[in-house]
This record gives structure tokens, sequence and C-alpha cells, in this order.
């Protein structure tokens, strides 16, 4: 520890701390541009100014270490004359943008203006203008006038995404930031430099022009869009969901960052497209029926099953929260239907067994072994821990049949392996696991899309014995013998590898349920098709891929008419007359689901289809084609285009 004094306050803070963190210890603050904790110092900016005994010249606070006996003042007459110099500086060019700019009111110039520079400037010469509202890809607008070249931006890209598309063309008063190569900006995570950037020059095209931070409501909560969890806030104004913004303090999970499909596809929960009411269809089109009718048509169908149990199914649950999850389970095997699984697409299992990992030990891994589809377009926050591991060192293979034998010669010497996998291909899961499972420092990871899925597992949504699992349910509902199949929240006929086989089960089936946002292609076959809330729209909580307990809020309300499927479970029980566990039961059942480590390794009997079903290799995309970001215009441009894959020979 090293011991030297701020502001007259003594403080201890380990060897090799910036002052900038350091007087943090004192809840005192060195302002800052260029400096960012996750980037670093770049001593680029210098407003962060401090004068340290002994030394004649004001120093940057942002990359000085601390040296024992320091005497540090972060204010006083020397301080802020060579800090309102600084700022004056900046403003030289600024545009006097300040009512029209989206960043008014959480603007760090804005805000060290008003409390370090002078009121009024020197400088007589016009201001130098500069490009506005650029279109810099398909979710961001420069306003390049407003740029104070902090660069932050462009280390972002460079250091924490390793893709260098932001550079700093020109020089003096003509730079400008543009990408390297003059395309669109364009990668997964660019939404982030928007609340890097001090200054109201990034924005996001979603949020422009929309609110002041003032005007918002912001509720924290977890993104559920894939099971990395990030934490969040959503900003609503007016009853709109109108951003998503990183916890800069989420360390833990994130690491202050999101991707762009958390931070981008939310325009879905206010999209015209919601279903608001129960659909039912009859003679051989929907009509719409009220929740009572709709309860009641449930659960006569499932009466009319009592005696044949084996003849029901449920499909889903790794979209559901926790406690969503443990009810669907709890009431239907109240009933005596053992026919249960969350699995709707091509992941088969979420739960990595003894190995399972933190995003610490992943982020330190010396080496990274990648199986399936890549963690990036799966869970993306994830790959970025995946990338600063291999910027501190670490080897990255995504495993193909060239690199397998190098990657595992690599694993056989390395200190310390992560595996990281879709959880798609099961054989191919345990292959590798067998292989590196006597490695003495191994941390495993699935890196899956449904956000709860290992939720799901832990609370039971996966078959037993000799109840079907969900290529078995469809085989048999295609073979006539299901009667009700019930689906929650998961849209087979989109994901699952035979969407065929979905089409005839769907058919065959006399009573098919589907609680939904959406008519997405398997609502539009069911019988009965149920409304139900987003995650912004409910509270619960899920268990990300590490096995995290995570809470999710409420920000928003749902549309009127639309339950969650929480409500809907406990409408289904009273209209069959089952008691339900109570809140408090769910609430310590899923607390002892989260801390309950599994010791299933890969590939353990459960995960594998019991019918055969070829492991699809499906093109994954961060805004697959379909799913909630066919919803919202404004994200067009980020998703896949439409194509067709035809087999050779055929
Ligand atoms: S655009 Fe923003 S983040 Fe990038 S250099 Fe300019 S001020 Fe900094
Ligand atoms: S990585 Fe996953 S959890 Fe994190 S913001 Fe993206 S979609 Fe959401
Ligand atoms: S924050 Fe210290 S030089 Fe920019």
């Amino acid at each position: 520890m090293v011991n030297l004094t701020i502001d007259g306050v003594p403080v201890s803070v380990p060897k090799g701390t910036l002052l900038v963190e350091a007087v943090k210890k004192i809840q005192q603050e060195i302002p800052v541009y260029c400096y960012h904790p996750k980037l670093g110092p770049a001593g680029l900016c210098r407003v962060c100014l401090v004068d340290i005994e002994g030394m004649p010249k004001l120093q940057i606070g942002c990359n000085t270490p601390v040296a024992e006996g320091m005497v540090v003042r972060t204010r006083g007459e020397k301080v802020d004359t060579g800090r309102a110099m600084v700022l004056e500086l900046l403003l030289v060019n600024h545009p006097l943008d300040c009512p029209i700019c989206d960043k008014g009111g959480e603007c760090d110039l804005q805000d060290y203006a008003m409390a370090y520079a002078r009121g009024t400037s020197d400088v007589a010469d016009a201001k130098t203008s500069k490009p506005k509202g650029v279109d810099l890809g398909p979710t961001i607008v420069l306003d390049e006038e407003r740029c104070v070249v902090c660069q932050r931006c462009v280390r972002f890209d460079e250091l924490i995404v390793g893709d260098q598309q932001l550079v700093l063309k020109d020089r003096g008063h003509k730079d400008m930031i543009a990408t390297a190569t003059g395309e669109p900006y364009r990668h997964h995570f660019t939404g982030n430099v928007t609340e890097l950037c001090p200054v109201g020059a990034l924005t996001s095209k979603t949020y422009r022009f929309k609110s002041r931070p003032w005007d918002l409501t912001r509720t924290q909560t977890s993104c559920t869009q894939c099971s990395v969890g990030c934490r969040m806030n959503a900003d609503v104004r007016g009853g709109t969901l109108l951003r998503t913004m990183s916890v800069e303090s989420d360390d833990a999970i994130s690491d202050g960052w999101l991707c762009d499909r958390g931070r981008y596809n939310i325009g879905y929960v206010d999209s015209p497209e919601r279903i608001t009411q129960p659909l039912y269809r009859k003679d051989g089109s929907f009509v719409q029926i009220s929740w009572d009718d709709a309860f009641a048509l449930w659960a006569k169908a499932l009466h009319d099953a009592k005696s044949a149990p084996e003849s029901v199914g449920v499909i889903g649950g790794g979209r559901l929260l926790n406690e969503e999850a443990y009810l669907l389970g709890t009431l239907m095997r109240a009933i005596g239907v053992r026919n249960i699984d969350w699995r709707a697409g091509v992941q088969r299992q979420a739960t990595p067994g003894r190995f399972s990992g933190t995003l610490e030990q992943l982020e330190s891994a010396n080496v990274i072994l990648v199986i399936g589809a890549s963690p990036a377009e799966t869970a993306p926050v994830l790959d970025l821990r995946i990338r600063k591991a291999v910027r501190h060192g670490g080897r990255r293979f995504d495993i193909d049949a060239q690199n397998e034998t190098a990657a595992l010669m690599a694993a056989r010497d390395a200190r310390s392996v992560a595996l990281v996998w879709d959880g798609s291909d099961v054989a191919l899961g345990a292959r590798f696991h067998e292989l590196l499972s006597g490695h003495a420092s191994l941390s495993t990871f699935i890196a899956g899309e449904q956000g709860n899925a290992r939720g799901a597992e832990a609370l039971g949504l996966l078959p037993r014995d000799t109840s079907l699992d969900t290529a078995a349910m469809l085989d048999a509902a295609r073979a006539g013998t299901m009667r009700v199949l019930n689906l929650f929240g998961v849209n087979p006929a989109l994901n699952f590898s035979d969407p065929a086989l979905v089409a005839e089960a769907m058919r065959a089936t006399p009573f098919s349920v589907v609680t939904e946002l959406f008519m997405t292609e398997t609502a539009k076959q069911a019988t009965l098709v149920l409304p139900v809330r987003s995650a912004f729209e409910k509270s619960g909580t899920i268990i990300n891929a590490t096995g995290e307990l995570l809470p999710v809020e409420a920000a928003l309300e749902a549309p009127v008419g639309v339950l969650s499927d929480l409500e809907v479970l406990i409408g289904l029980a009273q209209a069959l007359d089952i008691a339900l566990p109570t809140e408090e039961e769910v609430r310590r059942t899923v607390i002892a689901a989260a801390a309950q480590r599994s010791d299933d390794a890969f590939g353990d009997a459960r995960y594998v289809w019991s019918q055969k079903q070829a492991v699809q290799a499906q093109r994954r995309h961060l805004f697959a084609g379909g799913g909630t970001s066919a919803h919202d215009v404004r994200i067009a441009a980020l998703r896949p285009a439409d194509s067709l894959a035809i087999p050779v020979g055929v």
C-alpha cells in the first residue's frame, strides 16, 4: 500500500493506483475526458490537471501513479486556472448546441464547463464548422463539431472490440472521427461508443431527439436476450421504453458493456403487431376470446386428456423467468404431465456441469477453445471476455478440422483452459469435455441464446426417465398420439432443426396452446394463442450462463389485456382447481436451484434427443432473421439479409 494525502485527507491505496482512481477513495472526483477506467489513460485532453507538491507544473491525474508521501491538491487557484484554460480550448470550436443535443443534461462538457470554466471566452474568431448528423452506420450518428477528440471511441474499438474500425482522420482543427475504410461503422458493440463519448458527438439513431435525461424513469434490470444476463438500465419516458444503457459498475457480468442486441432490440415492446387478446382458432381462423374463456377451453382440453397424461406435452421455459419456469413444471406435473422440455431450437444443453466457470476465469484463461457457433453471435458480451483474455496473451481457437490438434496441444501445456460451447452438438461437446477434463484448471461455459435456459434446467424443465423430449413429443404429435401441446415462449417452427415436423405435429394435435408476444410461425399454427408480457414488463429472476441468480425488474406497464406467463399459469391453475406453491416457496426453491451445482458432465444422456434429429448447422446471427427483432423497423438494417441454402446435388 502507498500512503499519500489528497486535499488534506490521508489516503492509502495499492501501489500503481492512478491518482484519478485514488481520489475516489475520498469521494472526490478529478474531471476526465480521455481517461476511462476500462480503457485506461491516454493523456490527450489535459482536463484532469492536479497540483502535486514539489512539482513546478500541473500534472495529469489520469496518468500519474500514486507515490509514498505525495501531497495532491485537486482544487485550488492553480488547478482551477489550468482547468479553465483547457476547457476554454475545448470550447473554442464547440457549438452552442446544448438545447438540441441529446447529451444535454448528462454531458461531461456541460458539467465541467459549469464547474470549472470561465463564463466568457477571449477567442474572437468564428468557430470552425464541421459536419453535423453524419451517418456513421446503421446505429450511430456523428456530430463532428461536438467532438473533443478524447478518442475513447477509437480506443474502445481497438482495445475492447479489437476491431479498429473507428479512427481519427486529419489533425488539428480538421480532425474527424470516421471509419478507417470509409465503410459503415458496424459490429456487435457499436452502441457502447455513445455512452463512452463524453459529449454529444456520437448518438444512437434510435434515441436521437427522443428525450431529456431528466424526463426518463430508470429501472435497473438484467438483459434476457441471451445467457449472459448483462445488468442494464431501462429508461422509460411516458410509458415508452426509449433506451437501455449499461451499468458501469457491473464488473461481474457485463464488464460495463452491452451488445447491440441488448441495446437496440427493444422497440418490439411497442410494436402494433403485438397480440393483446387471447385468440382461438375456430373454423380455420382466429377469433378473439376473453381470458376466462381461454382458461376454460385450455382446462377442458387438459381435463379431457387427464386419463392419458402421456398425450400431453410441454415445450418451453428458456425464455421464462425462473419463477414462471418453476410454476410451469409444478403445475403440469400436478396434473400428471411428464413430457416437459425447455428446448425448442438447436441448443440442447445449458448447464455445463462440474467445471462450470466464472467470467473472471474466462478472461484470465491462457487457452480458450470455442466449439460450435461463435459466442459473438449467441452471447456477445461473453465474447468480449474472450477478447480480453486474448489481449492479455491468451490464445483463442475457434475449433475446426484444421486447428483441432494444435488447439488440444496448446491446451495441454496451458496453465488454465476455458471451453466455450454453444450447447448444440452434444457429441462434439462431450468429446472435447472428455479430452480436457484431466486438465488441472479447466472452466466450461455454455454460451446459449436463450436468456434463462440454465434457469429452466435448474428448475426441472427437462424430460426425466421415460418422459418425452421435444423431438419425441413432436414425433408423437405427428403420429397422432398427442392431444395437447403447450408451448411457452418458443417458436420451434422457426428454430427447430426440422420445421416440417413441427408443422405436421401442430396440424395433427387437436389442441395446442402458445404463449407469445407476436403471431410467430408457431403461433399461427396453434389452437389457442395467449398474449404475454415481455421481460421489460415483468419482475422475477433468471440464472445466467455462469450460474448467477440475477434480478429482472419491470420497467414498463404491459399493454392492456396482456398477462405475464406467471399470471397465465395462475389462471390455468385456478381453472383446473390446482393449488400452486406460495410466493415464499417459489422464492426459496429458486434460490436453492441457483445454488445447486450439477455434477453432470457434458453429453449427459438427458441432453441427447431420443429421436434422431440432425444438429442443423444453422446460421447464427446476433439479429437472427425472425424473433422480436423482426418487429422494429428502426433496426431492419441490422438484421441479416434473407438467404436461401440450396443443398448441393439436389
Ligand atoms: S466522438 Fe466522442 S468519444 Fe469519439 S473522440 Fe470525439 S468526443 Fe471522444
Ligand atoms: S450479451 Fe446478451 S445479455 Fe448482454 S446485452 Fe447482449 S443480448 Fe443482452
Ligand atoms: S483525462 Fe487525463 S489527459 Fe484526458
